[in-house]
Order: C-alpha cells, then structure tokens, then sequence
C-alpha cells in the first residue's frame, strides 16, 4: 500500500526543497512535513520550512529544518509551520515576487500542502517561474480531483462520528430528530461518509438536489414504519456554515422539530489517525523522490491504493465525482 512505481532519484536532485502548509489545516499535514523533511534530508538535500504558507513565501519568512524540528509532531493536528489563505498569491507579481525569493535563498523547489486553492496557487508558481513545484492534497473535505483520498480525510469523519454518537445518546433518550451539519462546503464527501457510518436516516449534500417535502415524506414514513422516533440527518455546510438553521425552518413548517447541531471547526483539529499518519507520511516522502526524479506541476495522491502523480493543472479543471453508489447506501442501509 502507498507505493509508487519506480523513480529514478538521481534523474534531477534538487538544490534544496522549501515546503508549506497553506488553506485550512488538516490533522495529518505535520507528518506530511515530516515525511518531506525526513527525506529530503536522508537524499542531502537541505530542507526549509515556510512560515505561514504563501504569505510567508512572499517575505521569505522561513527556516532551514533538521532532523530534529519535526521531533514528535507526527501524533499532532494542525501545522507546525502554521497556514494561511493569502488572497494576494493571486497576484502574478507577488507570485513573482515569491520565485525570487526563493531562488535568492538557493531555493530550487517547493512542496505545497493544502486544498484546491493552494494547489492552484502551487500550479500557478511552476507555470511561471523555474521553481520546481510538487503539491500534496492536505484537506479534510477529500474534494481534490487526481486523489481517492485526501490528508485530514479520515480524521475529520471520526471526529464527526465521536460527536454524532454521543449526539444519537440524546436523540434517543428524548425521541427527538438532530440535523447535525459538518464540513464539506461545496462537495458531501465527509457528509456522505459519515451518513453511512453513524447509520443516518439521510444526508444532505450539495451533489443531490432534495426537497424538503421529501424529507419530511420520508422521516414520516420511517415513523410509520416503526422505525424509531429519533433520527439524524447529516448535512453538508455547503457555502456558508449555519445554513441548516435554515433546514430547520422549513421542516419545522412540515410538522418537524428538529434540533441543529453545527459540528464545525472541531473536524479540522485533533490528533490524526492512524490511516492519515500513514497516508500524509507517504505522499511526503514520495513528493521529494519525484522531485528528485524530475518532476515538476504535479500532485502528488493516491490511485488504487497506489501513490501516482496528476497534472496540477488537472486538479484545477476537473471536479471530483462523489459516488453515486455511497449516497444511494445512507437510505438503503437504513431501511
Ligand atoms: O476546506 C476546508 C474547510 O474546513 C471546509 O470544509 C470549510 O468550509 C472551510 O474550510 C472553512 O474555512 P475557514 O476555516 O476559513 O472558516
């Protein structure tokens, strides 16, 4: 698992590698450092470590690491080298700015951790400047085209299902139904895969349109069934968090009571799991051995449970496609 077909290390060594984290935190991206420092220096390759993602690029805030600055960070959430979303990356000539900064320092290549938008960022700096770029996919909401699997992934929907089985304890006990919303913006992935794990009436998500008559039909019709009188339906934030409120309303004028329990940030923090420990520590090792082998506006992801590289460009014209098959399953397991 997490290997990839053989590089040739040697094709191309960088002179030195700088990395960072940029976007929204995801609980894996400080093995994810790790694994780029930790390999960058078993090929002697030196290793800097960029303060606050493209901000930090900007002004050349950053560090050279050792072996010993990413001592005892794989158990922890966040970002050692902290993130950023810097609107003013958008800019070519701050993008300028940030390749001359780095070639001044000797700079050759950068790794760039992050979501979509930093990923754009990251496609954006290989294409015009000589700065080699490997992006990695570091967010919660798996939603990057290129990778089954993102970094912060499967921490994020075992946070959520912590909370939603403790929230089920009060369904329960006072027979009442729980629209419990979790991250995702514009993509059910999380909300999809924590549906079927914490065995959801429904989920809704922005892929699948669905009408709030339908909803309550179907929470009555469950009822009928003798299916309970408590319930959870996942919602996915979509673009902006606390729209379920809105959910709410309208099924109460259905005859509903639901109550609303907005997870929020909660699913971006916390120590990773086992699974993202692995994953975020493989794809950071793999992006210095593609570096070394000569690659460049690529990122770095998972294929078949095998490491494999995509166009940056890709990532950024291709939306990722939710399985139909999952979304089908929240209704049919619950039946
Ligand atoms: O992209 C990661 C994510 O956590 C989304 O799920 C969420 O919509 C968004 O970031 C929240 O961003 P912020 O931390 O800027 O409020």
């Amino acid at each position: 698992m997490y290997t990839h077909t053989s590089i040739n290390t040697t094709e191309d060594k960088p002179t030195a590698i700088a990395v960072l984290t940029s976007g929204g935190d995801s609980p894996g991206m400080n093995p994810a450092i790790r694994g780029v420092v930790r390999a960058a220096l078993h090929q002697g390759i030196k290793v800097f470590g960029v303060h606050k993602g493209y901000s930090g690029l900007i002004i050349g805030d950053m560090w050279e690491m050792d072996s010993a600055s990413v001592t005892n960070i794989v158990q922890r959430g966040g970002t050692l080298l902290k993130s950023d979303r810097c609107q003013a990356f958008l800019d070519p000539a701050v993008r300028h700015q940030a390749a001359e900064v780095l070639l001044k320092k000797g700079i050759d290549s950068l790794v760039v951790i992050g979501g979509d938008g930093s990923l754009t960022g990251a496609h954006m700096l290989a294409s015009e400047s000589s700065i080699r770029v490997i992006g990695l996919p570091g967010t919660i909401d798996n939603d990057i085209y290129g990778t089954d699997d993102t970094i912060g992934f499967d921490t994020a929907v075992n946070t959520a299902l912590d909370a939603i089985d403790k929230i089920r304890d009060t369904a329960l006990s006072h027979e009442c139904l729980f629209l419990v919303e979790v991250m995702g913006r514009n993509s059910g992935f999380i909300a999809t895969h924590v549906g079927i794990a914490c065995g959801a009436e429904l989920v809704v998500i922005p892929e699948y349109e669905v009408e709030v008559d339908a909803i309550s039909f179907q929470l009555a019709n469950n009822r009928v069934q003798g299916k309970g009188s408590s319930g959870i339906i996942v919602v996915a934030e979509g673009p902006t968090p606390g729209l379920t409120y809105n959910l709410a309303k309208q099924l109460e004028q259905h005859g509903q009571r639901p109550k609303v329990c907005i997870l929020g940030h909660i699913q971006r923090g916390g120590r990773p799991t086992g699974h993202d420990r692995v994953l975020a520590s493989c794809l950071g090792a793999a992006a210095v051995d593609y570096l070394c082998g000569g690659y460049n506006d690529v990122m770095i992801g998972i294929k078949n449970g095998a490491i494999a590289e995509t166009p940056l460009q890709h990532i950024i014209d291709k939306k990722k496609q939710l399985d139909a098959q999952l979304f089908e399953h929240v209704q049919l397991l619950h039946k």
